[in-house]
């Protein structure tokens, strides 16, 4: 005796019945690059269907997302000048503020702001330099706590902070508190692996280091359970969202703590994986459509909620397709 397993996929109708993992646009983040230049809207050459949107643009792919019924958008802002101090992070007046207060007003939308200082420092890392290079861990929390607020001051629904400073959920949860915005949720990337993976994100916002690399505050990748830590740490401090970045690679980990915590996980598909993808289906090597959906399938399997990806939109499209 033996099981007939493939009785219950014999036709499109059995599987129909019986898929038990759901994908659909609503648990999508697409992320947008706002470019303070004085330009319409850039490609980025390594995110081939990707830009660089400027306040010009900003209302086309607007449009596109919410058209597309995505659930979220996530911005990242490259401003028109960087400083050592990361000051334009903060600006009440800054690219990142402009382009919140645009999108809450002219659309009905979730607005989740990315909290971080390399897009605005002058040497590229994601915090404030001691004299040696390193990065001061808690003078930094203190600037990361202001960028949190100037978002959310600016209509933020939720902050995402991705510095991986220790400390910085509490330190933006107290600053949001006693502010009055206790309402404000915080999406900690919680686990965040210093990967190869983010290349082509650092074309897109200019954000590269000018020395070194970020491996003293990310992630090292040859440890197991690190990632415990660092999640429960968050929780501890007043996360309300885990994001595990990147996805791929670390599917195990979106596994695990989706089974250990009750809060909504979300998983970043970032910027390398996005542009292996495009640069296979553009030699016609793979199929591009099913490759991103059976990607995407894998990480709400593995227990995604949310998923932050670049093909958000084709997702949106091809779901629409089944
Ligand atoms: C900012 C930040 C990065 C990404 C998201 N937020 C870059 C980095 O940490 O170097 C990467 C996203 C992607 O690669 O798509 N710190």
């Amino acid at each position: 005796m033996f099981k007939r397993t493939r009785s219950l996929r014999r036709s499109e109708g059995m599987r129909h019945l019986l898929q038990d993992v759901h994908l659909t646009a609503k648990d999508l983040v697409y992320p947008i690059f706002i470019d303070e230049g004085d330009f319409y809207k850039k490609e980025i050459p390594s995110m081939p269907g990707q830009f660089r949107y400027t306040m010009k643009s900003l209302n086309e792919i607007m449009n596109n997302v919410v058209e597309a019924g995505i659930g979220a958008v996530i911005l990242f802002g490259i401003p028109a000048v960087k400083d050592e101090m990361g000051k334009e992070a903060y600006n009440d007046d800054g690219i990142i503020q402009k382009a919140i207060r645009y999108i809450k007003k002219h659309y009905d939308i979730l607005v989740i702001t990315d909290v971080c200082m390399c897009e605005y420092t002058s040497h590229g890392h994601c915090g404030i330099l001691e004299e040696n290079g390193d990065v001061n861990n808690d003078i930094t929390i203190g600037y990361l706590s202001k960028v949190a607020l100037s978002h959310t001051k600016a209509g933020a629904d939720i902050v995402a902070p991705s510095d991986m400073m220790d400390g910085r959920v509490q330190a933006i949860r107290s600053l949001l508190d006693q502010e009055g915005y206790q309402h404000v949720p915080i999406m900690a990337y919680s686990v965040k692996y210093a990967s190869s993976f983010y290349g082509p994100f650092r074309d897109a916002a200019d954000s590269a280091p000018s020395f070194g690399d970020r491996r003293a505050y990310q992630m090292d990748f040859r440890r197991q359970k690190e990632y415990l830590i660092e999640a429960e740490e968050d929780l501890k401090e007043g996360a309300d969202f885990l994001i595990i970045k990147p996805a791929g690679a670390y599917m195990d980990i979106i596994k695990d703590l989706s089974d250990r915590y009750p809060v909504p996980i979300a998983c970043y598909h970032v910027s390398g994986e996005y542009a292996m993808i495009k640069a296979a289906a553009q030699n016609g090597w793979i199929d591009e459509k099913k490759i991103v959906m059976e990607t995407m399938y894998g990480f709400k399997r593995a227990g995604a909620d949310i998923i932050i990806t670049y093909f958000a939109l084709d997702i949106a499209e091809y779901l629409k397709e089944c």
